[in-house]
């Protein structure tokens, strides 16, 4: 097993934490969509919130993890047949996912807090509220929030367009890295 990452190939753990964030980032939205748009009298209404919720926690913890990750494991070099264009716009654009990720959940949270509420982790334990003024801050919050997200939406899939250009237009092995293709195979 290759746990971590090396300077040419990522590790189980980076790949791992890529799809589990990827695949709930899409859950997530549209789940999102989907419980605003419930009524009062749904049987979901409260229920879909409060797993809303909860996965943006686990989220959020996992996302500190892959934070220190990269300082414990460094990711791959870039390939040497990427121009500076790419180096750049690819670090650029993986710069603002990471943020936009935390923007999203940083608004989350005062979306959730906004009326002095903590907020319930699958039932288990809370997260207290630290500021609260329910009015504007819930309002604006959700805005942002919704911004944020589709922001993310739309640039994470930009960015699989590129991975996918780099695979069947560039023949490289950007994709299959992150994949673990060459380290399944023992290489
Ligand atoms: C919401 C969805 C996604 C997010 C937030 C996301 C985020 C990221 C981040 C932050 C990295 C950098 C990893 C690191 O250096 O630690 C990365 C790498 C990568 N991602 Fe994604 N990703 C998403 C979806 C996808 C999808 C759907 C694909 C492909 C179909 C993809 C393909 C790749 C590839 C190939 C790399 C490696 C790039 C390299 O070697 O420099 N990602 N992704």
């Amino acid at each position: 097993m290759l746990w971590k990452n090396t300077s040419t190939q990522f590790g189980h753990i980076s790949i791992l934490i890529h799809w589990l964030v990827a695949l709930s980032v899409y859950g997530m939205f549209a789940l999102g969509l989907w419980m605003v748009s419930l009524n009062y009298y749904d049987a979901w209404y409260h229920k879909a919130p409060e797993i809303h919720k909860s996965i943006g926690f686990v989220l959020f913890l996992l996302m500190i993890f892959r934070v220190l990750w990269r300082f414990i494991s460094p990711p791959p070099k870039a390939l040497d047949s990427y121009s500076n264009l790419v180096k750049i716009s690819s670090t650029l654009v993986k710069i603002s996912l990471y943020l936009l990720l935390f923007g999203i959940f940083l608004s989350g949270y005062l979306i959730s807090t906004a009326d002095g509420q903590p907020i319930s982790i699958f039932g288990y334990f809370e997260i207290p509220a630290i500021w609260s003024d329910e009015g504007i801050q819930a309002d604006s919050a959700g805005v942002v929030h919704l911004y944020l997200a589709w922001t993310l939406i739309i640039l994470s899939i930009l960015h699989a367009i590129a991975a996918l250009k780099h695979h069947f237009i560039d023949r490289d092995v950007t994709l299959k890295r992150i994949l673990g293709i060459r380290s399944w195979l023992g290489n």
